[in-house]
């Protein structure tokens, strides 16, 4: 997801801001790639009415309803007329804490999309609390400028992302974005989309750079495992990976062995296993990946056979092999761990103990 601010900039008012958002629709369009814009207060009734993509406010106050509430953004106007999420604490437009939560309220009840930003970690746990559908992590100091956030500020983004995730909140992230390059490491970071304002607003071409980052905002995921058999435990890292990429590679590890006892299942099998699972996935690439017994080959192996951006795993023997080399990020993990693992659950098969069922997947049984 993009979101291009048009702030209050003369670039983006008037007829300028009906140009932007036609550009918008067309890079959206052309890329299959959201992009919402934010218009001022001015234009956003005109622009709602004449565009195809979707608007955002880019402010709402703590209002209930209509009123007398002087100079204030009043969220069941902007309802009405037909925008249909808005930016909430913008640090040009700062809040309160209880406002944050207040406007966030507003939004659900009203059924809009809420975005809070926030330029500062604690205050992103506080906001976490509130379950806005995004959050979007700014920092002021960056905001206009030639550094992004994605260059300067990657440990924290990845703070943010842990702390978003684990309440099932999506990230985004903005200030400085320049190029598809900011795009793309914010999203393996761990974004989900960034905001932009100057970086196409004020751009000699706002077109040429916002199809640049649309060409750079689809990321990929590989998920490497032996699924000896296929459980659980991996369906839901599985889920999260769709989740996080526009597609999801699934490594099937030690594919050359089958017929023994740590390796059951050759790796056709796993694959039907896979397949039958998540077989309405169309963004799934299911690929071999033979052991070499040295991990620097088996490494290299990897990054030559398959195009991907981020590897995510929790196993420490492939994080160790990828450091360094890919980004990488960690599943959250399905409890209790130890049941959920292909060592107990073919332990369990081989004593005819039927609780194996349970811990994978109904559409594995039978297969094999
Ligand atoms: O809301 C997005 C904005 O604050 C980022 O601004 O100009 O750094 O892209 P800019």
């Amino acid at each position: 997801m993009i979101i291009v601010n048009f702030k209050n900039y003369l670039e983006s008012s008037n007829k300028n801001g009906i140009k932007l958002v036609k550009i918008c629709e067309e890079v959206s369009k052309k890329f299959n790639v959201e992009i919402i814009a934010c218009p001022n207060f001015i234009d956003i009734k005109e622009i709602v009415k004449k565009a195809k993509i979707k608007i955002f406010s880019q402010h709402i106050d703590p209002i209930e309803d209509f009123g007398a509430f002087t100079g204030s953004t009043v969220a069941s106007y902007l309802k009405n007329i037909g925008v249909k999420g808005s930016l909430i604490n913008h640090s040009e437009k700062p809040l309160k804490i209880k406002e944050i939560k207040k406007c966030v309220e507003i939004c659900k009840k009203l059924n809009l999309t809420s975005v809070v930003l926030s330029s500062k970690i604690n205050q992103i746990k506080k906001i976490v609390k509130f379950k806005p559908n995004y959050i979007a992590y700014e920092p002021k100091e960056l905001i206009g400028g030639d550094i992004s956030v994605s260059t300067a500020k990657p440990k924290i983004i990845k703070r943010a992302f842990e702390i978003c995730r684990k309440e099932n909140i999506k990230l985004l992230v903005g200030a400085g974005i320049k190029n598809g390059q900011d795009v793309k490491k914010s999203r393996i970071f761990g974004a989900k989309g960034i905001l932009v304002s100057s970086g196409v607003v004020k751009a000699k071409n706002p077109k040429v750079t916002l199809e640049d980052f649309a060409r750079n905002i689809k990321i990929k995921g590989l998920f490497v495992g032996r699924f000896q058999p296929l459980h659980l435990g991996h369906v839901y890292a599985i889920n999260q990976a769709f989740d996080l990429f526009d597609e999801v590679i699934v490594g099937i590890g030690s594919s050359q062995y089958s017929n023994e006892p740590r390796n059951p299942f050759s790796a056709k099998t796993r694959e039907k296993m896979i397949k039958a699972v998540f077989k309405n996935r169309e963004n799934l690439k299911i690929v071999k990946i033979p052991d070499f017994n040295n991990d620097e080959i088996w490494t290299n192996y990897c990054l030559k056979s398959f195009d991907f951006d981020v590897v995510f795993t929790g196993s420490k023997h492939v994080i160790k092999c990828f450091e360094g080399k890919k980004e990488i990020i960690k599943p959250l993990i399905l409890k209790p761990r130890n049941i959920y693992r292909g060592t107990f659950i073919r332990k369990l098969m081989k004593e005819n103990d039927e609780k194996w069922k349970e811990l994978v997947p109904k559409e594995i049984i039978g297969l094999f």
